[in-house]
């Protein structure tokens, strides 16, 4: 399928960032968001750090204004209607999104491709939402998806080869990079390094290392690019002790369970980055 008009559901961090990966790559988009307020403050968002790409040199003033004039916000998820490949980036809730998998499936074409952004539900029990299971994949990036390269596109059980086909073709299109994968629980990239950050908060505490040290000890020992404590703080506390929850939920591996020292500092609000607190002060 050729895709030229690309649906957004959810313009928060991860569905802003995918809709300005599109608008740059030439795709038309519709942004859904719940508000207009919020789909202008996300619009705004994107125009934002494309004018500093503007200002860095990386695209002219031009590119820009023709770029964000492919992005129409909507609220009323039947602007969707036309789109040839919907991208759902919602809330990380399996009843929110099957509801809205229901809903796409009524309004959107028959031949129209339905995405989720989803990290660790199963695309298959989303696509069990729908009477047309087989037109929905998954296609997972990375946060923020304007830098990070990688896209995993899941063939859940019973997504058809030409939707896949239509994900993998688009994600080409984007200039990222495509690893397809099969609907297992964290997919490639979450299975290997959720329980390896996991490992690396448990050894803080049995080796009785400092934050600076376990980070330098695997920048400098194992050649990582951002040291695990960092990394944790850059993703979220509260994101990834949900992420370790819904893997344990579903493998039963003792070493995806959130350690409690982690559980403990996303209770107390210590999510990292975002919130100026977590393994490091901001
Ligand atoms: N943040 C990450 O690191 C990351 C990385 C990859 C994938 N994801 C996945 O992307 C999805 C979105 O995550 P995010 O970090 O962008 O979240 P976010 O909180 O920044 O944005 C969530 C969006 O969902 C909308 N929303 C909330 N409840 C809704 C509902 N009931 N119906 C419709 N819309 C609703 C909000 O208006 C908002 O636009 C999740 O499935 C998440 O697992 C997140």
């Amino acid at each position: 399928m050729d895709v030229r008009r690309i649906g957004v559901v959810g313009l928060g961090a991860m569905g802003a960032g995918i809709a300005q990966v599109a608008i740059e790559a030439g795709f038309e988009v519709v942004g859904r968001e719940v508000s207009d307020e919020l789909g202008a403050k996300a619009a705004g968002r994107i125009r934002h750090f494309l004018s500093r790409k503007v200002e860095k040199g990386q695209r002219t003033a031009a590119e820009r204004d023709a770029a964000v004039g492919r992005l129409a916000t909507a609220t009323d998820l039947a602007e969707l209607a036309d789109c040839d490949l919907v991208i759902e980036a919602i809330v990380e809730e399996l009843d929110a999104k099957q509801e809205l998998f229901g809903e796409l499936e009524r309004l959107c074409r028959a031949d129209a491709v339905l995405a989720t952004n989803t990290s660790a539900l199963s695309v298959t029990e989303i696509a069990a939402a729908t009477s047309s299971p087989e037109r929905v994949v998954g296609m997972h990036f990375f946060n923020p998806a304007p830098l990070m390269p990688l896209v995993e596109v899941v063939r859940a059980e019973l997504s058809t080869d030409e939707a896949v086909e239509a994900a993998l073709g688009v994600v080409e299109r984007l200039g990222k990079v495509a690893v397809p994968c099969h609907d297992t629980p964290g997919f490639v990239v979450n299975r290997v390094l959720i329980p390896l950050l996991n490992d690396c908060v448990r050894v803080l505490d049995e080796a009785r290392v400092t934050p600076e040290s376990l980070d330098a000890a695997m920048t400098n020992g194992a050649g990582w690019p951002m040291g695990p404590c960092t990394l944790v703080d850059l993703v979220g506390i509260d994101v990834h002790v949900h992420a370790s929850e819904a893997l344990y939920e579903k493998l039963r591996e003792p070493r995806m369970a959130p350690p409690p020292r982690l559980v403990a500092m996303r209770n107390a609000g210590l999510l990292g980055r975002k919130s100026g607190r977590g393994f490091y002060a901001y």
